[in-house]
């Protein structure tokens, strides 16, 4: 594996990789929720594509999500690129209220992706039911599988589904045909460990994580700084969403700074971040496919840094040192108090 970062065009294969149905990936992707306002600030397009284009050209080919104008901007984008070149666009189809489904209401919202994003082939399709009591998703998603069978879905996947549902789907549906479930998981937000993560061992399915930085404060940024105010409009709508779980339900702003400082003595003995440890914790994982790192494309941008995380694996005294803090948090209790995954927008 190389070690030079600074060089620009790094194939897949120098990259840390993994299988997601017939596609080969990398393990950091990049996500754009970021993207869907201004509040994480704004950049003009062609920025954003210049942004979008230096991913590319490091082999950080995997984009996800669908916020906003992502999926139309993603696809102008992927449009512009050589034939040859495959960059893989992850979206989402989220029911959030109740409906009556049907064929003709699957296929549209699934071909009004498509024609966002310019594709005659969405390549993962990550699918998000808000009602549990309302079985309708077993339903829905055989209208997905019928729809994949048409080639008009590559991998179909799961988005903030919980381990019961997703065992019970996967199960229904039978095997290989859901890829992946997207859930948070970070060394803040460890539910994934009480469950999901033998549902996955299971039927062979793979997390897509997100809140691995917790909107950036796992990072060096935020050593030895005071608590922000939460209504700050400094802070990013992400970071507003991870401050409220690391001072509510994991802990406090003076455990969060202990955890720092371990992940920063860990990040100096190999030269490396606190960012770069904190992703490499949850990618060290079996059951996680890749990380989706939200980026500020055109606004601000860690490239080089995250490239940095295919090169080394954390040993057992690094994560018996951050154990050491998870301990004294309510980590693992976050369960309980918020519920198992995808519970927090439920
Ligand atoms: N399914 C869902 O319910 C759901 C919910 C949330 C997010 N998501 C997905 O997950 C993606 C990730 O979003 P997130 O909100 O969870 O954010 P995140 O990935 O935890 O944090 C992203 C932020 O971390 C900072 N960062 C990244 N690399 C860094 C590095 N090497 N060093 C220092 N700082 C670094 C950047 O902050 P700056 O830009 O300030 O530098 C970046 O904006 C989203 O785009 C979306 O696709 C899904």
């Amino acid at each position: 594996m190389s070690s030079d970062f600074s060089t620009s065009h790094i194939a897949l294969s120098s990259l840390e990789s993994f299988q997601l149905g017939s596609s080969l990936l990398p393990r950091v992707w990049s996500g754009l929720w970021q993207l869907s306002s201004n509040a994480w600030g704004t950049a003009p397009l062609p920025r954003i594509r210049e942004a979008m284009a230096r991913h590319v050209g490091i082999g950080y080919t995997a984009f996800a999500d669908h916020y906003g104008s992502a999926e139309i901007i993603f696809g102008q984008f992927r449009r512009s690129l050589p034939p040859d070149q495959h960059v893989f666009g992850a979206t989402k189809w989220c029911v959030f209220t109740n409906i009556e489904l049907s064929q003709e209401l699957v296929e549209a919202a699934v071909k009004e992706r498509m024609e966002r994003m310019q594709t005659e082939c969405i390549d993962l399709l990550q699918f998000h039911w808000q009602d549990y009591s309302d079985k309708g998703y077993l339903r829905a998603l055989e209208i997905l599988e019928g729809l994949q069978a048409d080639g008009l879905i590559s991998a179909l996947g799961l988005c903030n589904f919980d381990s019961i549902r997703t065992d019970e789907i996967c199960t229904q549906l039978g095997p290989g045909v859901i890829s992946s479930n997207q859930v948070q998981f970070s060394l803040i937000d460890t539910r994934p460990l009480h469950g999901m993560a033998d549902v996955c061992e299971k039927h062979g399915i793979r997390l897509l994580c997100y809140g691995v930085l917790c909107g950036g404060f796992l990072s060096d940024t935020w050593l030895n700084k005071p608590m922000p105010d939460r209504y700050s409009n400094k802070l990013t709508p992400s970071q507003r969403k991870y401050l409220d779980i690391i001072v509510g339900a994991w802990g406090d702003w003076q455990l969060f700074q202990d955890l720092l400082g371990v992940l920063k003595n860990i990040g100096d003995s190999y030269g490396l971040s606190v960012s770069n440890i904190a992703t490499r914790w949850v990618l060290d994982h079996s059951f996680v496919g890749a990380v989706i790192i939200g980026t500020r494309l055109g606004i601000s941008e860690h490239l080089d840094d995250n490239r940095r995380v295919n090169d080394f694996r954390l040993n057992d005294n690094d994560k018996a040192a951050l154990e050491v803090v998870l301990n004294r948090s309510s980590g693992r209790h976050i369960i309980t108090t918020i519920g198992d995954c995808g519970a927090e927008y439920r």
